[in-house]
């Protein structure tokens, strides 16, 4: 099968009057007494391709009835020739030959018309929100991402290693995970039979993972470079736009690599990223720049260029204590960074994103590499303008002494990561590695505000429709 070229690639011919058929959905139709203007897009990319109906094609009766019945929304086959356009604001459009009602958008139920909708009206919609020139753009700038987080590992010797969902360990420790059971619920509750987990599918409680970390630790002991990229789930109850129950973290794992490894990596990684949307995703960056978030493409263009400013979470809790920003949680040594915290950090201190290092252990996990000063962890966190953490990742506690000291410490029972140990028992190595929350490289890339707007069908508190 030969596809037939997209309109994208209509729009970068050289027109000649060569046949061509264009496939798409009206946006919009405007009539005068010599012709008929419709704009037709197949989400090839943002612009519409122009196609031209002379009125005497509307002595065909069956054109002409379509052409009645043509509204916003319709989809369409237009045969015609590629010719070069005399209008402004385009450099070619079809002069139409054949029209093809194919589906019909009937405008009294249709619900995209022309007029702008509000973000949350379409987070309603959200099988139809796509039909729209931010979803379409959004939807378009995650391909081509999700693409370069690949090349830009196998470009670097990483392999891709495919972790599992349903998991029995908490790998953040942080308790929110939803569980998968395949008992009936329902028949114990109203039978009044406790629960045992024995006859559960597993043979023990199981849940679906938030971070794909502790197995891809695994292949890292034998592959040396490694990266997982895929959907992790949360229950956490946090109803904000920076949070998801269902989101998809990219997360590399270095053998031999120490923090500073593993900070070198994620600066370059997120300007390669960035750099590559700016040059390939050029007219929906346009787009949202001008329509979104003005002075978007300056900002990215910056990171871009300027390395990011570094601090340990020590100095950085001395700048929010010695501002005189007024917080809502007033920040102390030990306190979690929340994200006005986060804000302030790169928005009014480093004007920029900013890397901040060494936690203090109580706030993190217990697999990270505990500091000399047994109070802090070789933590790294990367936290950008607007919003905040957009990387949290570490070096790994590789000496199992102490990984098993902190595991007591924390109650963690040994016997089910007996394997995670085994790491450390047998050829163990210094280790980094990082999460970036997908979701959130779009918002920062496309200035989206609202996390459920970047990802296409958004899982939070009460909201799994679609
Ligand atoms: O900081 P987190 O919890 O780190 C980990 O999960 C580590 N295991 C990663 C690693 O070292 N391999 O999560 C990593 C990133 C955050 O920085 C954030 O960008 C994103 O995942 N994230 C979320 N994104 C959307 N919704 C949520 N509920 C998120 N929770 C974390
Ligand atoms: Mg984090």
């Amino acid at each position: 099968m030969t596809l037939l070229p997209t309109i994208k690639q209509l729009l970068s011919m050289e027109a000649v009057g060569q046949s061509v058929t264009v496939r798409g959905w009206v946006r919009t139709k405007r009539e005068t007494k010599q012709a008929v203007f419709l704009e037709v897009n197949d989400g090839s990319c943002l612009s519409n391709i122009q196609c031209v109906l002379d009125s005497f094609l509307r002595q065909n009766q069956s054109t002409n009835e379509s052409i009645l019945r043509l509204s916003t929304g319709a989809s369409v086959e237009i045969i015609g020739e590629l010719v070069p356009s005399p209008a402004k604001g385009q450099r070619v459009e079809v002069k139409c030959q054949q029209l093809k009602l194919i589906g019909e958008a009937p405008p009294e139920r249709y619900p995209l018309q022309k007029k702008a909708h509000s973000l949350e009206f379409l987070r309603e919609i959200a099988h139809l929100r796509v039909r729209t020139n931010t979803f379409a753009a959004v939807a378009r700038v995650r391909n081509r991402m999700a693409f370069a987080i690949h090349q830009f590992f196998q470009e670097r010797g990483f392999y891709y290693i495919h972790t599992p969902i349903i998991t029995t360990s908490d790998a953040e420790g942080a308790g929110a995970m939803f569980q998968v059971t395949s008992l009936d619920l329902e028949a114990l509750s109203k039978s009044g039979t406790p629960i045992d987990y024995e006859k559960d599918f597993f043979g023990k409680k199981a849940f679906l993972t938030v971070s794909g970390q502790l197995n891809v630790e695994t292949y890292c002991q034998a592959l040396s470079r490694v990266y997982t990229f895929g959907p992790t789930f949360r229950a956490e109850n946090s109803n904000t736009t920076r949070h998801l129950a269902e989101f998809w973290m990219i997360e590399p794992e270095m053998a031999f690599a120490h923090l500073d490894d593993n900070i070198a990596l994620a600066t370059e990684f997120i300007q390669y990223l960035v750099a590559i949307a700016l040059q390939d995703c050029a007219e929906d960056i346009a787009f949202f720049d001008q329509r979104i978030q003005p002075g978007l493409r300056e900002s990215l263009e910056r990171i871009v260029k300027t390395s990011f400013t570094r601090m340990s979470y020590t100095e950085a809790i001395r700048e929010l204590e010695d501002s005189n920003a007024v917080f809502e949680f007033k920040p102390y040594w030990g306190c979690d960074l929340q994200s006005e915290h986060e804000k302030f950090l790169t928005e009014k201190v480093a004007g920029g994103p900013v890397v901040v290092t060494d936690y203090p252990k109580e706030i993190k996990a217990f697999y990270m590499k505990q500091n000399e000063d047994g109070k802090t962890v070789a933590a790294m966190d990367v936290l950008v303008p607007r919003f905040g953490e957009i990387i949290g990742g570490s070096e790994r506690e590789w000496r199992l002494d102490l990984l098993e000291k902190r595991m007591e410490e924390l109650g963690l029972a040994k016997e089910p990561y007996q394997w995670y140990l085994d790491l450390r028992r047998y050829g163990s190595t210094p280790h980094s590695g990082f999460g970036l929350g997908f979701e959130r490289l779009l918002l920062y890339i496309t200035g989206m505000t609202n996390i459920r707007d970047v990802i296409p069908f958004p899982r939070a508190p009460r909201q799994a429709d679609f």
